[in-house]
C-alpha cells in the first residue's frame, strides 16, 4: 500500500436476498475492522435503503451503477440524485460486467462519471484487460485506453478511486500475482503523473480486483502501489471481508 487511505470495496454484484443481506450486515456490525481503513459496499439497488438502515456507519455505500444524467423517463435506469437520496456517497462504474456482458462503451461509462462527479458523488472507475488482450500484450493499451476516457470526462480527481481489474481474475480463483498487479498499478500512476498531474498521480487510490480472498489479500496488500481492494466474492462473506478489510499494511 502506498497512496492515501487503505480504500476496501465490497461488490455484491446481483447477489443476496432481504434475508441473506441482513445476516451479512450483522456479520459486518459486529466484525473488528481496521480503522484506517475506508470501506464501501455494494449492495444491488433494491437493498441499499434495507442495507444503509441497518449497516453501521462505520462502512459507506455504493451504487453499482447509475444513470447518465438527471432522471425522468428512462425506464429501468437509476439516477444519481435517487442513489444520493437514499444516503449513498459512491458509485461503480465501468465494472467489466458491465462493459464486456451488458456492452458499455467507453464514452457512456465516462458521461456518467462526469455527472456522478459533478453531483459530488465518489466514482469506482473500474479498468482491465480481457485474458486474449493479456496474452497479446496489450494489458497496458487497454488499460490505458479505459484511463483516458475517465480522464477525457471528468470534472476533477478528487473522488475517484481506480479499480484495476483484470477481467481473468474475476471470479475465476485466478488471483493476479502480487508482481502483475504492481506491475500494471505501477503504470496506472505513471501514466496519471504523464496525462493528468503528478499531484492527482500521488494522491489517486489504485485499488486491485480479481479473486481476492482472505488467503491471498496480505502479499497483495503489502505492494507499494495497491491500495485497496474491490472484493466480489469474498465480500460476501462477513468474516472474510474483514480479514481482508484489515490486510492493511
Ligand atoms: O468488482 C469486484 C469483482 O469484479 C471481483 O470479483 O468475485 O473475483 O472477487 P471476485
Amino acid at each position: 500500500a502506498g497512496s492515501g487511505k487503505f480504500f476496501v470495496g465490497g461488490n455484491w454484484k446481483c447477489n443476496g436476498t432481504k434475508d441473506s443481506l441482513s445476516k451479512l450486515v450483522s456479520d459486518l456490525n459486529s466484525a473488528a475492522l481496521e480503522s484506517d481503513v475506508d470501506i464501501v459496499v455494494a449492495p444491488p439497488f433494491v437493498y441499499i435503503d434495507q442495507v444503509k438502515n441497518s449497516l453501521s456507519d462505520r462502512i459507506e455505500i455504493a451504487a453499482q451503477n447509475c444513470w447518465t444524467g438527471k432522471g425522468g423517463a428512462f425506464t429501468g435506469e437509476i439516477s444519481v440524485e435517487q442513489i444520493k437520496d437514499l444516503d449513498c456517497n459512491w458509485v461503480v462504474l465501468g465494472h467489466s460486467e458491465r462493459r464486456h456482458i451488458i456492452g458499455e462503451d467507453d464514452q457512456f461509462i465516462g458521461k456518467k462519471a462526469a455527472y456522478a462527479l459533478n453531483q459530488n458523488i465518489g466514482v469506482i472507475a473500474c479498468i482491465g484487460e480481457l485474458l486474449e488482450e493479456r496474452e497479446a500484450g496489450k494489458t497496458f493499451d487497454v488499460c490505458f485506453q479505459q484511463l483516458k476516457a475517465f480522464a477525457d470526462a471528468v470534472p476533477s480527481w478528487d473522488k475517484i478511486v481506480i479499480a484495476y481489474e483484470p477481467v481473468w481474475a474475476i471470479g475465476t480463483g485466478k488471483v493476479a500475482t502480487p508482481e502483475q498487479a504492481q506491475e500494471v498499478h505501477a503504470a496506472v500512476r505513471d501514466w496519471l503523473s504523464k496525462n493528468v498531474s503528478a499531484d492527482v498521480a500521488s494522491k489517486t487510490r489504485i485499488i486491485y480486483g480479481g479473486s481476492v480472498n482472505g488467503g491471498n489479500c496480505a502479499e497483495l496488500a503489502k505492494q507499494e502501489d495497491i491500495d485497496g481492494f474491490l472484493v466480489g466474492g469474498a465480500s460476501l462473506k462477513g468474516p472474510e471481508f474483514a480479514t481482508i478489510i484489515n490486510s492493511v499494511s
